[in-house]
């Protein structure tokens, strides 16, 4: 416990430093599958809820701590004493313990008055510090305002569903295996686990996806629900140019070529990232031609043949995959949403002339920011008098909005991420 606590809480004040938290987790090379699983949920956990449990430490602390290492150990500590059923001594004493050994051991007087202060007097703080917005929802402030001007009805709803726990959610490569004979095979070595939608399965109990069976027959890939619709809107057909426009690491690639054997171009800016879709490619026993490339500069890799379907999985603030990305609450800044905005749509602009006539691009981005969504789109279409919008087909339990589908309320039948999609015809 008192390990895991120490690395949690180094990798939240690295996240806080700047560093992604996959960034940051790849870099802890613990042995043990239990530890490391343990770490990762510590983490995820306490920047899930970092605005609250931030809160109770200024409430509980007499003075601001001088010690940023002893801070993150308390929100760790408080994490788990809010947010899991882990015994309280046990976390305590591990509290304690892991100040030892990054600090002098007088901070371990505070650490264990602290925590012990907390849990008598829990109820009477949790409320106090549920009336400061940044400590109720966690997530920054102007974060909260922009939802809560843009969906005064329901922004409470959403951001605490980006507060949930995300399930562990399949996508069978039906080339494989059937989604049914899928989960048999689950069942058979003991993983509970449900279809959810066309080739969608989620795993009850969340475990590392190589201990699945499978993995390197590649039977399946790791994908979000909502993520699984992108390559059955765009409806690729047989022999098709299909271009996958922001392709690594690959989870939509994949899809496209696991649907329909079309002539495949994915490009990535970042070469490094498009390895991935090779290898995933690779695992799962399909193809592509795959391009090192900016998208927003045709000329360095287009053949001047047009695409029949286009996929602009932009780039964007992942504002409605925070409950896999808590990480991305922290790391955003007010004016990223713009940077996003003016690269959306520089991708869109650029990758137009490239698609045929009567072809279809299909526009998606993991966010729930009107403005890198609806208002793009909005402004794209009215740019270009050969775009309009063709309605989006989705299975009937899936509710979206004018393309925006939301982080699924605790509880939904279909728990996927927040999303956003325009399938643009070219007249
Ligand atoms: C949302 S991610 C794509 C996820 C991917 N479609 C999937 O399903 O696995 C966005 C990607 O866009 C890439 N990207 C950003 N700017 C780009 C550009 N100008 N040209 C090509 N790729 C770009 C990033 O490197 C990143 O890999």
């Amino acid at each position: 416990m008192e390990r895991a606590q120490r690395i949690a809480a180094k990798a939240v004040r690295r996240v806080l430093a700047g560093a992604t938290l996959p960034a940051v987790l790849a870099g802890e090379n613990d042995e043990n599958v239990a530890d490391r699983a343990l770490v990762r949920e510590l983490a995820h956990g306490t920047l899930r809820f970092l605005g609250q449990l931030r809160a109770i430490v200024r409430l509980l602390a007499e003075r601001p701590l001088a010690d940023a290492s002893v801070e993150a150990l308390l929100w760790v500590a408080l994490y788990q004493l809010i947010h899991t059923q882990a015994p309280q001594h046990a976390i305590v004493d591990g509290a304690v313990r892991a100040t030892a050994r990054v600090k002098r051991t007088s901070a371990q007087g505070l650490v264990n008055a602290v925590l012990r202060n907390f849990l008598r007097r829990r109820d009477d703080l949790l409320a106090a510090v549920a009336r400061e917005p940044e400590a109720r929802f966690s997530y920054p402030r102007w974060w909260i305002d922009r939802v809560r001007a843009e969906r005064p009805e329901d922004y409470a709803v959403v951001l605490d569903a980006g507060n949930a726990r995300p399930p562990l959610c399949l996508r069978v490569n039906v080339r494989r295996i059937s989604p049914d004979d899928y989960v048999s095979a689950l069942a058979a070595q003991g993983h509970a686990a449900r279809r959810t939608g066309a080739a969608a399965v989620i795993v009850d109990r969340p475990r590392p996806a190589t201990a699945l069976p499978g993995y390197t027959s590649g039977w399946f890939s790791v994908q979000d629900a909502a993520a699984q619709l992108a390559a059955p809107l765009l409806d690729a057909g047989e022999g098709m140019r299909v271009l996958d426009a922001c392709a690594a690491p690959g989870g939509k690639t994949t899809h496209l070529a696991e649907l329909a054997t079309a002539d495949l171009t994915a490009i990535d800016v970042d070469a490094h990232r498009l390895e991935r879709v090779g290898e995933n490619l690779a695992r799962l026993g399909l193809s592509a031609r795959l391009v090192a490339g900016d998208a927003t500069d045709p000329a360095a890799w287009w053949s001047g043949v047009p695409f029949e379907r286009i996929l602009l999985d932009a780039p964007c603030t992942a504002s409605g995959v925070v409950r896999r990305h808590p990480d991305a609450k922290w790391l955003r800044r007010e004016s990223d949403v713009a940077s996003f905005v003016e690269q959306q749509r520089r991708l869109l602009d650029a990758l137009w002339p490239t698609l045929a006539g009567g072809g279809r691009l299909l526009y998606s981005a993991c966010s729930i920011f009107r403005a890198e969504n609806a208002e793009q789109i909005e402004t794209f279409v009215a740019r270009h008098p050969d775009a309009s919008r063709v309605p989006l087909e989705l299975p009937d339990s899936f509710a979206a909005v004018d393309g925006q589908l939301l982080p699924a309320e605790v509880g939904a039948e279909h728990n996927h991420d927040g999303f956003f999609y325009a399938l643009l015809q070219k007249s």
